[in-house]
């Protein structure tokens, strides 16, 4: 099929460029094509000539080489349904515009950038949520995050921002639900290759509500939100959210702490009816550090120190970054480590032997064990917030400022080099069996959001179960078995998202 477009094409190529050849081509990197239906043989004619004579590539078939489908006048079906018997072999790898953006670009004398208002929608496809990933984001963005590729490139900063914002300050006084929601907003807007211009251009986007738009019509109209502002501004949010920031201190702690009239560390620390535990005590004496992003470099210089760990333990086995770094993160709050064994079984004992090691290096600054209470017979939890059953361990280890290699300006081991000579990283571990790798490498990867819809993808739209441990089909009553990652998108039907595509 793509053989005889192709072979159409350059047929019919004479008579296009003899036209076009007139005129020099000025933007090489936008073919345009002009929708006849509707607009009419002249009004094509006329617009054709005034494109080329302004330097635009006009086709007069719609070929391969079509970046940008524009058209007049038609019913947004009634042009996809065309576009469909036009057998093209990718409708959605193009931008299929409304005139808008045409006569918004002759007036400027170049292509103007793509804004979501421009692009005609495929009715179709936002009713079923299309999975098609090359697919342009207003006809096809779906409401699981698990069917967008959200990359680090964030169009929408501005938006996110103040959403998150919003959801930080629910999810601080314990009200996950709303936090959900208007993190889920937020992740939409991540996943667009484009900025919202206009209140308009959220209308055919998933899982924003009425909260959520207002918020980006005020930004839109105001350059901020005064909603986000006013959180940003206010003495229990602020409070709540210190507190929240050390280690072992969650919603919970923190809001007894601030309803009994605490507002500072010094105040929490000095207020003897308050125990701390060994977490949280480890959360204030490491503090400083530890709030303190870890850098890429700094990972990597962990994962050596890891890996060597490890393998003295069991040589065969394999050390992975996940988390955040293995979707590309820049700067983590901490460093998520998988850990592969060869065989069944070997991962038994692993940790604790782990952990010693760090002991005798004397880098061991703090260490919660959890031991595996995973059976490999249990089914898939429902629940989302619930933990793995894995084997694993929260760390508090030492690092020393000459073991990281590509120290930069600003980093913070060097700038706290004068009194010491290492910094405190907060690091995770885990030891899955070997025949579930998969599942707790998709688990820990990430992000928190993308992994949710993940599992609500299959339990609502596939009948199967999944979590960290196994994805489980209930209409058979089986396990399905997975090597990889690969295996597990292929299982719910869904299309392979890499890594650093899942950073909703
Ligand atoms: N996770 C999990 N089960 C756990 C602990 C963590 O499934 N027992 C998942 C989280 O949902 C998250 C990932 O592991 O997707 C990493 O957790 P975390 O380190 O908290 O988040 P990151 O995405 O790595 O963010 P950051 O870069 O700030 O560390
Ligand atoms: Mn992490
Ligand atoms: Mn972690």
């Amino acid at each position: 099929m793509f053989q005889t477009a192709f072979q159409t094409r350059k047929r019919r190529r004479p008579d296009v460029t003899s036209t076009q050849c007139h005129e020099e081509v000025k933007f090489r990197d936008v073919t345009l094509y002009l929708v006849e239906k509707r607009m009419g043989k002249s009004r094509r004619n006329f617009l054709t000539n005034l494109a080329r004579s302004k330097g635009f590539l006009v086709e007069n078939v719609l070929s391969v080489h079509v970046t940008h489908i524009v058209s007049e006048g038609n019913a947004p079906q009634e042009l996809w349904n065309w576009l469909e018997e036009q057998n093209l072999r990718e409708p959605h790898a193009k931008h299929v515009l409304n005139i808008s953006w045409f006569t918004e670009s002759m007036s400027a004398g170049q292509p103007v950038p793509v804004e979501m208002r421009h692009y005609i929608l495929n009715p179709a496809l936002e009713q079923r949520s299309c999975p098609c990933p090359s697919a342009k984001p207003m006809s096809t963005v779906s409401p699981y995050a698990c069917q967008r590729r959200t990359t680090l490139e964030n169009h929408n900063k501005i938006f996110t921002d103040a959403l998150e914002v919003l959801a930080e300050s629910f999810e601080v006084n314990g009200n996950q639900g709303s936090s959900l929601a208007f993190r889920r907003a937020a992740s939409v807007l991540k996943s667009l290759p484009v900025v919202l211009k206009r209140p308009e251009d959220t209308q055919h986007l998933p899982g924003l509500g009425e909260y959520s738009n207002a918020i980006i019509e005020d930004i839109i109209e105001c350059g901020a939100s005064s909603k986000a502002q006013e959180i940003l501004n206010d003495e229990r949010y602020r409070t709540l959210k210190l507190f929240n920031s050390v280690f072992g201190v969650g919603p919970k702690t923190a809001g007894s702490w601030y309803y009994r009239g605490l507002r500072s560390f010094e105040q929490v620390l000095t207020e003897p009816t308050i125990t701390l535990n060994r977490m949280q005590t480890a959360g204030f004496m490491f503090y400083e550090d530890i709030s303190k992003p870890v850098s890429r470099s700094e990972a990597d210089a962990l994962k050596i120190i890891v890996e060597e760990a490890v393998t003295s333990v069991n040589s065969s086995a394999t050390v992975t970054i996940t988390g955040g770094f293995r979707r590309a993160k820049e700067f983590g709050h901490d460093v998520d480590f998988i850990i592969r064994t060869a065989e069944p079984g070997q991962e038994d004992g692993l940790l604790p032997m782990v952990i010693d090691r760090f002991k005798s290096q004397s880098i061991l600054l703090y260490s919660d064990f959890q031991e595996s209470t995973f059976d490999l017979r249990q089914r898939p939890n429902h629940q989302f917030e619930a933990m793995d059953n894995f084997q694993k361990c929260f760390l508090i280890l030492k690092l020393k400022r000459d073991q990281v290699t590509d120290i930069r300006d600003g980093d913070e081991v060097r700038d706290r080099g004068q009194c010491r000579d290492w910094r405190a990283v907060r690091v995770d571990l885990v030891a899955p069996p070997i025949e579930r790798y998969a599942f707790a490498l998709l688990g820990w990867t990430g992000s928190a959001l993308f992994g949710r819809d993940l599992r609500r993808f299959a339990r609502l739209e596939r009948g199967k179960l999944l979590d960290n441990h196994a994805l489980y089909d209930k209409a058979t009553n089986t396990f399905l078995p997975a090597d990889t990652e690969e295996d597990i998108f292929a299982h719910l039907g869904l299309e392979y998202i890499e890594p650093w595509q899942r950073n909703a």
